[in-house]
Formats: C-alpha cells, sequence, structure tokens
C-alpha cells in the first residue's frame, strides 16, 4: 500500500511539475515577447512610435515576410505555409478566400490543441517514469502544437478584430525568432502577459487539474476493486469491518460490511448443475454477458424474486461461488419438501432463463482478515456460505488453518464431495471432516452420528483458539454452539446463519392483565397501527408485525422472513417490540428505532412506519 502511495505521490509530482513548467514557459515566454521595456532596449527608435492597428507592416512583405512561408517551414511541426502569407493581403481577401484563412486557422487551432494534450500526456507518463529522452520528445511536440495553436489564433484575431495582419504574423514570427518583438505594447495584462497568454496559460491549468482529478478518479476505483477482491478494509465504500462477532446467537451485525453495495436486476442461468439428488447448482451470470453486474463478500446471499403460479415471492440463497471469480455467482438449491420457490427453480427454471435477483446481502462473512485460522461447521445445504469461503480463501492463498466439519445424512448427499476432496490434496492447510449420521447401506469408511465434541477435538487441534463459523438446520447450530462454547470457544468469536426460522423464540407475549382478552373479543389485543397507510388491526401475540400487514393489505419488503436479510426493516414510532432474531439489523438501527417486522412482537399496543 505504501508503495501504491508513493506511486500515486510521483504521479501527482509529475503532473504538478508539468503543469508548473507549462505555466512557467508561458509567463516568460509571455514576459519575453511583449515587456516594451525590452523592446525599448533593443529598438529605441521604435520604441518611442507603437504600431497603430491598421497601420503600415514594419517590414515590407516583399523582404523579411517574403521569405515567411518559406522560414516557417524549417520550423517545428507541419510547416505553416500559405496561412500568413495570405495573411499578408488580408485587406484584398474575398469573401471566398476569407474563409479559406478561416478554415486554416481552425484547422491549426484545433491541430494544435490536440498535439499539445498529446504531448502533455506523454509528458506525464514519461517524467513519472523519468525518461528523460522522452521527455525532451514531449516538449519539443508541445512546442510544436504552441506553434500551430498561436497561429491559427493570431490568423483568427487578425480576421476578427481586423487587426494589421503583418503585424500579427510579425509578432508571431518574432517571437519563434527570438526577435525582439514590434513595439506594441498593446493588450499587456497581469505580470506582463498579454490577453491571450493568461487564456493559454488559464485552459493549461485547466487541463492539468482535469488530469490530476481524472488520475485520482482511477486510482480510488482501482482502490475500490482491490478492495472488494481482497475483502475490504474499513476506509472504503466497498469494505467492511471485519471485528469479531458480539457474543450473540446468531451472526452480529457488527461484523457488516456496508461493502458489496445493493444491487437487483436480471441474472441469466448460464449452467445447472446436478450435485445431489436434491440439490443443484445455478451458475448466475450477467444477462448483458461480461463480469457479474456487482461484488460481494464470501459468506452473503442473493434475494430471488419468483412468482411460481403468478404468485410472487421472494427467497433468500447463499452464493457458493468466490468472489474471486467474477464472471459467475452460483447458489446451490436444497429442494426442499412441498417447497414452492425451492420446486420452482429445480423443476421449471432452465439454463438461458432470466431471473430476478436482488442483494448481495448478509452478515455471515469471513475473508480472512478477522483471525489467522477458521473452523466451519456446516450441516446439509447449510454447507454453500462455507463453501463460498473456502474457495475464496483458497484460491487467494490464504496462510491460515482451514478446518471443515461437514454434517450430512448419507454419503450420496454431500454436496461439493468431489472439490472437498480435491481442496484438501492441494491446500495443505485445508482439512475437511465429513461425518455421515445415516450410513446404512452405504460403504462409507469415515466418521458417523452427528457433530460431537469428541470430533470436534479430535479434528480441531486447540479448537479455544479459533474462530468459528456455522450453518445449518438450526438444531444442529444450537448443540454445535453449546459444545463449543464447553470447550472454551468464547462466543464473541462464532457467527451462525439460519435459513429457516429459529428456534428458541422469546416466551409469548401475552396481552397484560388490564387488556386481557375477554372470551370471543378481540378489542383487548395489543394494536399495531402503519401510520403511512393509515391501519391498524390486532397483533396477536403468535404473530408478528409482517403477518398482520400481509393480512390487511400493508406492503413491507420482505425476503427471508427468518430476520437474517433485514429487508423488512421498519421504524418503531410508538411502543415496545421483542425479536427472536435481530441478525438483519445494521449497526446503529436499533438508535434508530429500527425493527424487523418478520419478528417483531408486541404485547401492548405500537405503531410502524409504514
Ligand atoms: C440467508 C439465507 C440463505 C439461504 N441460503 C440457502 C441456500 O444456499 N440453499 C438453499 O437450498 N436454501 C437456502 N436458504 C433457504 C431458502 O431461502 C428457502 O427457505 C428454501 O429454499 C425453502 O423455500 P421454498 O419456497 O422452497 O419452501 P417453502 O414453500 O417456503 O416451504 C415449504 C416447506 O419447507 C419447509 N422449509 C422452508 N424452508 C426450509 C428450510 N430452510 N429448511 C428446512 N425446511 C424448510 C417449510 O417449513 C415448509 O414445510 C437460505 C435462507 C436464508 C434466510
Ligand atoms: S424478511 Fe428478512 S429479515 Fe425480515
Amino acid at each position: 500500500m505504501l508503495a501504491q502511495v508513493s506511486r500515486v505521490n510521483q504521479h501527482i509530482i509529475a503532473y504538478v511539475a508539468i503543469a508548473a513548467s507549462l505555466c512557467a514557459f508561458l509567463l516568460i515566454d509571455g514576459v519575453r515577447a511583449q515587456t516594451a521595456e525590452e523592446h525599448a532596449r533593443h529598438h529605441p527608435d521604435q520604441a518611442a512610435t507603437p504600431a497603430q492597428p491598421g497601420a503600415s507592416p514594419a517590414v515590407a512583405p516583399g523582404g523579411m515576410m517574403g521569405g515567411l512561408g518559406e522560414m516557417m517551414s524549417g520550423m517545428h511541426g507541419p510547416p505553416p505555409k500559405q496561412l500568413y502569407p495570405t495573411l499578408m493581403s488580408l485587406p484584398a481577401l474575398s469573401a471566398d478566400q476569407r474563409k479559406q484563412v478561416e478554415q486554416q486557422a481552425d484547422e491549426r487551432i484545433r491541430g494544435g490543441n490536440s498535439l499539445m494534450v498529446e504531448a502533455v500526456d506523454a509528458l506525464a507518463r514519461s517524467a513519472a517514469s523519468q525518461d528523460y529522452a522522452a521527455m525532451h520528445e514531449a516538449t519539443v511536440k508541445l512546442h510544436e502544437g504552441m506553434t500551430q495553436l498561436e497561429s491559427g489564433i493570431a490568423a483568427r484575431r487578425a480576421l476578427a478584430e481586423g487587426r494589421a495582419p503583418p503585424n500579427v504574423a510579425l509578432e508571431w514570427f518574432r517571437r519563434e525568432m527570438n526577435l525582439p518583438v514590434s513595439a506594441a505594447p498593446a493588450s499587456v495584462g497581469l505580470l506582463g502577459n498579454m490577453q491571450f497568454h493568461i487564456v493559454v496559460i488559464t485552459i493549461l491549468g485547466a487541463f492539468a487539474a482535469v488530469m490530476i482529478f481524472m488520475y485520482f478518479y482511477k486510482m480510488r476505483r482501482a482502490a475500490h476493486l482491490l478492495q472488494a477482491l481482497t475483502g475490504g478494509g474499513p476506509s472504503t465504500p466497498l469494505a467492511r469491518s471485519t471485528a469479531p462477532a458480539p457474543p450473540a446467537t446468531t451472526v452480529a451485525p457488527a461484523t457488516q460490511a456496508s461493502g458489496a453495495r445493493k444491487w437487483s436486476g436480471k441474472l441469466r442461468v448460464g449452467r445447472i448443475f446436478q450435485e445431489t439428488p436434491d440439490v443443484k447448482t445455478f451458475r448466475l451470470m450477467n444477462s448483458l454477458g461480461g463480469a457479474l453486474p456487482f461484488s460481494y463478500l464470501p459468506g452473503q446471499f442473493l434475494t430471488v424474486a419468483v412468482a411460481p403460479d403468478d404468485q410472487p415471492m421472494k427467497r433468500s440463497y447463499t452464493i457458493a461461488s468466490s468472489p474471486t471469480q467474477h464472471d459467475y455467482a452460483e447458489i446451490a438449491v436444497k429442494h426442499e419438501d412441498e417447497g414452492i420457490v425451492s420446486g420452482f427453480l429445480h423443476n421449471r427454471v432452465k439454463e438461458g432463463d432470466l431471473l430476478d435477483f436482488s442483494g448481495p446481502s448478509g452478515f455471515f462473512t469471513f475473508t480472512g482478515r478477522e483471525c489467522k485460522c477458521i473452523l466451519l461447521i456446516g450441516g446439509g445445504v447449510g454447507i454453500t456460505p462455507l463453501m463460498s469461503v473456502l474457495r475464496y480463501l483458497t484460491d487467494r492463498s490464504w496462510p491460515g488453518d482451514i478446518f471443515l466439519l461437514y454434517c450430512i445424512k448419507t454419503p450420496r448427499d454431500i454436496i461439493f464431495r468431489e472439490e472437498l476432496d480435491y481442496l484438501q490434496r492441494r491446500h495443505p492447510n485445508v482439512r475437511v471432516v465429513i461425518t455421515v449420521s445415516r450410513p446404512e447401506g452405504t460403504d462409507w469408511k469415515g466418521p458417523t452420528g452427528r457433530i460431537t465434541k469428541e470430533l470436534i477435538v479430535q479434528s480441531v487441534p486447540d479448537v479455544a483458539s479459533r474462530y468459528v463459523h456455522i450453518c445449518g438446520p438450526v438444531p444442529m447450530m444450537e448443540v454445535a454452539k453449546k459444545m463449543l462454547i464447553e470447550l472454551g470457544v468464547p462466543s464473541g468469536r462464532m457467527k451462525t446463519e439460519a435459513f429457516g426460522p429459529a428456534l428458541g423464540k422469546p416466551e409469548p407475549i401475552l396481552p397484560t392483565a388490564a387488556a386481557a382478552p375477554s372470551l370471543g373479543s378481540e378489542v383487548s389485543l395489543p394494536t399495531v397501527t402503519f401510520s403511512v397507510s393509515d391501519k391498524s388491526a390486532p397483533l396477536p401475540p403468535d404473530k408478528v408485525i409482517l403477518d398482520v400487514a400481509d393480512e390487511i393489505g400493508v406492503e413491507i419488503d420482505n425476503s427471508c422472513r427468518v430476520g437474517t436479510c433485514g429487508t423488512c426493516r421498519v421504524k418503531l414510532l410508538s411502543g415496545q417490540v421483542t425479536m427472536a432474531v435481530e441478525d438483519g439489523l445494521e449497526p446503529g438501527d436499533k438508535e434508530r428505532g429500527m425493527i424487523l417486522a418478520c419478528q417483531a412482537k408486541a404485547s401492548a399496543n405500537v405503531e410502524v412506519e409504514a
């Protein structure tokens, strides 16, 4: 990073140096060419009688000026033949001839301009690499550009101002030849420069400023991309804090990366792979081709919006592929029994289809910066976020130890089995232990049964010092957490993510005695008021605010309905709620009064902004 900063500094210095030298060049040139004092020193006779507009040229066309075209042809750049000789006869020019001169002048202005732009660019590059020969070439080019630009502007001036063209041409020529200029001190402005020079200096200054701005802009974008790939840091918009999770039963919002920016749009199903009898991987690609239109962190999920049987539905699916893979994101979906969306994806979606997605979301991420080793514990399809972490860390040759304990029903249900074997063989820091809970009737030779304390201790040395990520069925996660705490792992070093409803829901919140429901009456139930929709309804103790909103037609966007994604966040305007899972809240949300409608229950009246 230091090297990067010093490179940035070098470039900035180069740009500033170029801008400064250009300005200095113009200032010196301007002073040299236009000071009346200097002129008076060389031509005391002429200094006393400054040339008048329209007066006769200082030198007759047939003399020095007569050879101007030829002489200029030996100078830098495309020889400015014809233009000055033509200008010499300006007063006698016909309308057509004037037009021609105007065109030529415009060409020179354009040509000179682009030469200068090229030269400044070349100068920047050569200055950065300290290539003095190239710098010299660039300055020669710059001078050529300036010459062309000046001749074009001079011609235009002569035509526009009706000034004696020979004077304009002569001034230019003398400057080029380092000869004292005519006595005319006209338009001498700030610091002895003519207005023209000030304008040119301003243009060049603005140009240098634009170049510097563009340089910084490019560097910032490059830094963001770098951060996204390396897992991010707290200082960039694509990054997130990776502090250890606070003690919590589920993933901690404090570890959230605001990192990957939220995106929504269509993704094309590029490939579908049958992983196990009931799990399919869907490879999702940019619908327009090229790289994915979003970036994400290992462990985040996407939300798909589909409408099986014209019923709009959303479900979340973790990205199992690695963020190092830019061209696609893969989700592995288990076909749940009777599952509407998983069934739709398995049975109706085919390669080439376009699906609506939003995301990435989620806080269950690990980028390798959090600690030097990681223990991943997965059950069933809960391996998806862990697989993303494993793929990402191995892709990046992360040097820390990676342990994966994976519990699955039968050997044929093992998702990513071949790849897990391969990664373990290829990366000495990867250890995969798979335990099969129903090995009966199979040729499984590995560990059997559920994940136990013994299996953890046997498989993971010094487990108490590990950072742990757990994802799987909720009962399995609860048991694993309990065992790890008993083995000395602080709860602050554990992160979990639930794919389904959480266990350990809060005690049912009953209406207060004063408001106890009388038989057949709903009046005494607490009421939830939706301030924006101006609707109210009773909130039974077994329902969450989102359920009631659905029932009475109040629209609250939602996705996972298990408190993980944060889509259903609404503001609590009055009253109090309890929530079984708060993972979807971001840091500071609680202080701002935000709640998750899919989790919020209340024992007294509440009002929310929805
Ligand atoms: C953050 C997050 C990430 C997820 N990542 C993945 C993933 O990578 N792969 C994946 O396959 N699923 C994942 N899920 C689960 C997924 O979102 C759906 O819940 C699941 O596909 C079932 O949806 P469905 O519409 O098919 O089932 P539904 O029609 O909603 O439910 C049908 C039946 O299945 C049961 N059911 C619903 N969800 C689950 C579940 N998760 N486990 C067990 N039973 C369930 C219901 O109780 C019901 O009986 C994730 C969920 C969340 C919140
Ligand atoms: S819908 Fe996902 S947190 Fe509520």
